[in-house]
């Protein structure tokens, strides 16, 4: 409920005046001052309050509208923001063709892409939609103009970095205009009432101006990722204002566009070779879903300086791991060349994934395959120790499914049927149970011994090798 009271403000600075002046008291400024009425809102109780329904717009493309929690919400604005070339354009125009022929009317402003690249891109995807609107162009106000006459339910404009408004001097793509044309679409979607999305191209950093600072402006904000040499795509949603965020929605590019993968587990377990040393699997959680990842390490030398490679795994971390596989578990590494990779195109970022990381460089280092059904989750602290992370059960009931049998786990996890579950509580103690169960030979190209370089490693896992040499 709101009521209407009297105030008066200076159309120069904005201060509010308790009466009007001559003069406004903020600025100094003459004649500015002038008399508006405010709205003033009454307070409820919360309660009180109607939440109604939100009427979502289903995209047709069900790994999108699980993130969206359902789909997309009338009056909100979307972005979707990634690398250029991890599949964007594909993705709205599979969406835009699957609610076109659902009967959604539906506009595609392609400001990077000609009519006939559009038309050719969808011909690709299947059958061309009846009633999908195709707008080719890069200025503001025929976009805005051409979204006034044909009222679509759904916009999309691809991308906000190409469109520019005449009216503001920077060129397109440049933080001003972005973040101009950006507004003005908001501001004519909530008029509206329709659903906008918004593609935006980052780099890798997340640089490039625009999307990073459109984030506060939209409603939503959806982040494509994915390795382009690899077919994997992973969408998140970082910011979402009608719904939860943290899920995530898998797809794969193939030849016909992006084929979302509804049971994800085994997807970056395809190629994988059993009893190779440097191998282990880890189970993460994205979103609500638990996924099987393959780390890869291998350790090469004896090199003069140690160097350090990594793919999918934070260089940082495993430098850290590395340090913690020294000092606390007796390997030594310093002169070799470690390469440490999770295959498939998928990221690591959790620390859930440090023991899996470790283990596949013990295994490499001593040239010693792990068991092929064993998954191994945990954080390692610098001590050595290995750390509880969130959803084990989530995560080894996966495992189990899936088929694994054993799981190498932190001391205070919870106990999971299906799999042998193991707990360790230190690095060294998990190296003794995976790498070097009942004493066996780590026979090796380079002796029993392992690498040279291997054999400063007197301490618990690594005498082991020793034992088997004598
Ligand atoms: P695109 O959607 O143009 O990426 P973005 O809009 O994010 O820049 O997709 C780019 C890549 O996807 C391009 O290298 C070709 C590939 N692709 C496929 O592999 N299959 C397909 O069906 C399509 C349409 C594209
Ligand atoms: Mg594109």
């Amino acid at each position: 409920m709101a009521r209407a009271t009297r105030t008066v403000w200076c159309g120069e600075c904005g201060a509010v005046a308790a009466k009007w002046l001559g003069r406004c008291p903020g600025c100094g400024a003459w004649g500015s001052l002038s008399e508006a009425r405010a709205e003033t809102g009454t307070p409820v109780t919360l309660d009180a309050i109607d939440v109604g329904r939100l009427a979502l717009q289903t995209t047709g493309v069900s790994e999108l509208d699980r993130v969206l929690g359902g789909g997309l919400v009338p009056g909100s604005v979307t972005l979707l923001g990634g690398e250029p070339g991890i599949g964007k354009s594909t993705m709205v125009l599979q969406a835009l063709s699957a609610m076109a022929a659902a009967g959604t009317s539906c506009l595609l402003v392609s400001a990077e892409e000609s009519a006939a690249q559009v038309r050719r891109r969808a011909a690709r995807l299947g059958p061309l939609p009846h009633g999908l609107l195709v707008l080719a162009e890069t200025s503001l106000p025929a976009v805005v103009s051409a979204i006034e006459s044909t009222l679509p339910s759904v916009c999309v404009v691809d991308s906000i970095q190409t469109v520019g408004d005449p009216a503001v001097t920077s060129s397109a793509g440049s933080v001003a205009q972005v973040g101009h044309c950006a507004g003005a679409l908001t501001a004519l979607t909530k008029r509206l009432g329709c659903v906008t999305v918004l593609v935006g191209h980052v780099t890798k950093d997340g640089a490039l101006a625009g999307p990073r600072a459109l984030e506060h402006v939209v409603d939503t904000v959806l982040s494509f990722e994915g390795d382009r040499h690899h077919a994997v795509r992973i969408l998140r949603a970082l910011k979402h204002r009608f719904g939860p965020t943290g899920e995530v929605g898998l797809f794969e590019m193939g030849e016909a566009g992006l084929i979302p993968v509804a049971d994800p587990s085994g997807l970056f377990l395809g190629d994988r070779r059993e009893g190779v040393p440097g191998s282990v699997v880890v189970a993460t959680v994205e979103g609500r879903r638990s996924l099987m990842v393959e780390v890869q390490a291998l350790v090469s030398g004896p090199a003069r300086h140690r160097r350090t490679t990594t793919q999918g795994v934070d260089g940082g971390r495993v430098a850290l791991l590395l340090a913690v596989l020294e000092r606390q578990a007796g390997l030594d590494l310093s002169n070799c060349d470690v390469f440490v990779s999770a295959v498939g195109g998928a990221r690591l970022s959790e620390p859930a994934a440090d023991l899996a990381v470790a283990l596949a460089i013990a295994s490499a280092a001593v040239e010693r395959p792990l068991p092929a059904d064993l998954v191994a989750v945990g954080e390692i602290g610098l001590a050595g120790e290995i750390r509880q992370v969130p959803h084990v059960p989530r995560r080894l009931a996966e495992a189990a499914r899936l088929g694994f049998g054993c799981a190498l786990v932190g001391a205070s996890s919870p106990d999971v049927g299906g799999l042998d579950v193991r707990r360790v509580s230190t690095l060294e103690d998990a190296l003794a149970c995976a790498l070097f169960v009942g004493g066996a030979t780590a026979r090796t190209r380079h002796g029993a011994r392992g690498r040279p370089g291997l054999q400063r490693a007197a301490r618990p896992p690594c005498r082991v090798i020793a034992r088997g040499a004598g």
